[in-house]
């Protein structure tokens, strides 16, 4: 049975390190062809060298801040010099720096909305037109279910999520007869070595947030990967402008 990413060039931000590292597994596994980005060079290296059994080509990598409008025209421009064209943009640069809003910065706060809201737009604004000359292309943004339901400490980062959430229902009208499908994974509480550091260090401000899951553990990377590949792929061609929780029930309908 052939892959279903056979030949599909995937453009996957913030591969260096927990969730978008397995992202980029599953999409090996699938036989995608890989274009890896993230601020952490050391790590991206690390990711890609995991992959080597997994891939028939190496991954193309390329470390930067995404934040940064060039950054992000050079990481389009690189993947559609090596591979001609993308097919697949998964915009999943992140990270939150998590605490109650008066207790952040002027840098705390632009830093959350440069790794999460400008990664997205800058990367998404340069695919898109690749992807309209294609006729095709889908882009799926990993969101937050935190902004759904209001979480603890969470209303700066939601502040860039809920953009992150909000592109998608304008550029999947804008773009539906293009053949581009826009859609957003949102998950709750994931099982990422990040929050296994901090569970470790502070257990108290973990469990809050898994609290708040009815099926009581956070999601494990491979489900937000998993749902991230459905939307990424061409089974969910009439998929576009929804936001999908992954969340073991904390918000519903
Ligand atoms: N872990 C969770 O519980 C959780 C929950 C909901 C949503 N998310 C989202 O999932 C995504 C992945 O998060 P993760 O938990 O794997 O965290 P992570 O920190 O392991 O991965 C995020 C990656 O994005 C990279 N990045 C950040 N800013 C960047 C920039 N300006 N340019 C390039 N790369 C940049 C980081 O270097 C890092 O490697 C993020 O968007 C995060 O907001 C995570």
């Amino acid at each position: 049975m052939e892959k279903r990413f056979a030949e599909q060039v995937v453009v996957i931000t913030g591969a260096a390190s927990g969730i978008g590292a397995v992202i980029a597994q599953h999409f090996a596994r699938e036989g995608a062809r890989l274009v890896l980005s993230d601020l952490d060079d050391k790590g991206l290296t690390t990711t890609a060298d995991g992959l080597s059994s997994l891939c028939r080509e190496k991954p193309l990598t390329q470390g930067g801040d995404l934040s940064q409008e060039d950054v992000a025209g050079r990481l389009i421009g690189d993947a559609v010099k090596a591979f001609g064209t993308i097919d697949v943009l998964v915009n999943n640069a992140g990270g939150g720096i998590i605490k109650p809003f008066l207790e952040h910065t002027p840098e705390t706060l632009r830093t959350t909305i440069d790794r999460n809201l400008w990664t997205m737009l800058w990367c998404t604004w340069h695919a898109v037109p690749v992807m309209k000359a294609k006729r095709y292309g889908r882009i799926v943004n990993i969101g937050a279910d935190s902004v759904r339901n209001g979480l603890y400490d969470h209303a700066a980062y939601n502040a860039a999520k809920g953009g992150v959430h909000a592109i998608a229902t304008g550029l999947a009208r804008e773009f539906a007869t293009d053949e581009i499908t826009v859609n957003v994974v949102a998950p709750c509480i994931v099982n990422t070595p990040q929050v296994q550091r901090a569970a470790a260090k502070a257990p108290q401000s973990i469990r809050k947030f898994i609290d708040v899951v009815p099926m009581g553990r956070p999601g494990e990377m491979d489900e937000i990967a998993s749902m991230v590949c459905y939307l990424a792929s061409r089974e969910a061609s009439f998929v576009t402008g929804q936001v999908i929780s992954v969340n073991g029930g904390s918000t519903m309908l």
